[in-house]
């Protein structure tokens, strides 16, 4: 099939374009950038064993989505595209909600007007509303807390309004937990293009020296060591949900979210352990005071997507802190940039 990869440069986009690739599907990629290097096609052309039309543009700017359905005859589309930083939504939100709600309004519209069969929307577990009753279900109530979060609970409704109207295409709404690892080879991971706020990226840094002390942001949670824990998915898991995804919407012509994570949490003490055995490496910690926005636990209840795709994250904490460690390794400084 024919499928549009939006955001197919970044962390995530990238992973799934060799998942489809390796399904006999032809991605076409598209990215404006903002978060990612074009030098990551060099691997992934050579790991697909193909060549990958990339496109350089803004899915926020409708006229340039037309332009790209004029050319193309997509069946499916994979929607990654978007930005993704809670801190930097909190500081300016209009530039979340542009980017993120015009971004999914052009691809839907333009979806649902070219005869899109399938289409598949990157969401969060951070849109549910926090509660005691861990992990979370798909059915438990939403109250996302920031403006990242409430702009992609509002593209999930815009999408499931456009899905269900006449011309509709099926949607696969994928509530991500926390994503890690990277491609087994190696070549292709996370390069984020800052400081790395996220544990795995700063761990991975912290191993090749390039950082000197990890800050644990809190550990007085009432967790069972008292740092935050979290459900880690490793990204090959999570891309391999998204092929499920999308055959369960092909053949059962059925419309479907999910959580994708692993209903497994793990503490940062727990993970600077497992990447510590990876790496060889004994870091440095020091407590400091908890993150503002961050929670105690988030955890998915990740049952509806074995029962629905027959698929479940088989990948486990160590196999993530060694294909990050070997990603960071033969990659010191991402790609580049
Ligand atoms: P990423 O930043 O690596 O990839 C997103 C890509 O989208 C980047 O390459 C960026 O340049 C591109 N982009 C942003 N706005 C665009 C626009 N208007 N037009 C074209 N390209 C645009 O992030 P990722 O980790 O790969 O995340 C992919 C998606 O999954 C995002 O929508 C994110 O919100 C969602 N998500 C990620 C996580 C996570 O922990 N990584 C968790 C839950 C949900
Ligand atoms: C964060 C985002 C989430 C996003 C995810 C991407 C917030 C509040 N949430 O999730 O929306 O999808 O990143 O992977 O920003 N930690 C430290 N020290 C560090 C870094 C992290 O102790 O230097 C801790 C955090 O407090 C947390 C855990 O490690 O308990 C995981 O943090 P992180 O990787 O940033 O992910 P989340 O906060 O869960």
């Amino acid at each position: 099939m024919h499928i549009l990869v939006t955001g197919g440069t970044g962390y995530i986009g990238s992973h799934a374009v060799l998942a489809l690739t390796a399904r006999g599907h032809t991605p076409v990629l598209v990215d404006n950038l903002s978060n990612s290097s074009k030098q990551v096609l060099t691997p992934l052309q050579e790991l697909a064993g193909c060549e990958l039309e990339f496109v350089e543009m803004d899915v926020s700017q409708r006229d340039q989505v037309q332009t790209l359905f004029a050319v193309h005859d997509f069946q499916a589309v994979l929607h990654f595209a978007g930005l993704k930083s809670i801190g930097q939504s909190v500081q300016s939100p209009e530039i979340y909600y542009r980017n993120n709600l015009l971004s999914t309004l052009n691809l839907a519209e333009v979806s649902a007007s070219t005869g899109v069969q399938a289409f598949v929307f990157s969401s969060t577990g951070t849109v549910y509303a926090q509660n005691d009753g861990q992990p979370f279900r798909e059915d438990d109530p939403l109250g996302p807390i920031n403006p990242y979060s409430r702009s992609k609970w509002m593209c999930e409704q815009i999408l499931r309004d456009i899905s269900q109207s006449g011309s509709g295409f099926h949607l696969a709404n994928l509530r991500y937990f926390n994503p890690a690892g990277a491609h087994e080879s190696g070549k292709v991971g996370e390069g984020p293009t800052g400081f790395p706020h996220n544990l795995f990226p700063f761990l991975g840094q912290l191993a090749a020296g390039r950082q000197n002390v990890l800050t644990i942001h809190g550990d007085s949670y009432p967790t069972p060591d008292g740092t935050g824990v979290r459900d880690y998915i490793h990204i090959l898991d999570l891309v391999e949900g998204h092929v499920a995804a999308l055959d369960y919407m092909l053949t059962q012509a059925q419309s479907i979210t999910l959580n994708l994570g692993t209903g497994t949490g793990f503490s940062v003490r727990e993970v600077v352990t497992a990447f510590e055995h990876a790496s060889g490496q004994k870091f440095t910690c020091k407590t400091g005071p908890v993150r503002a926005g961050d929670v105690a636990i988030t955890l998915a209840n990740a049952d509806l997507a074995h029962q629905v795709l027959n698929w479940r994250a088989s990948r486990g904490l160590k196999q993530m802190c060694a294909d990050h460690w070997r990603w960071q390794t033969q990659n010191p400084n991402g790609y580049g940039r």
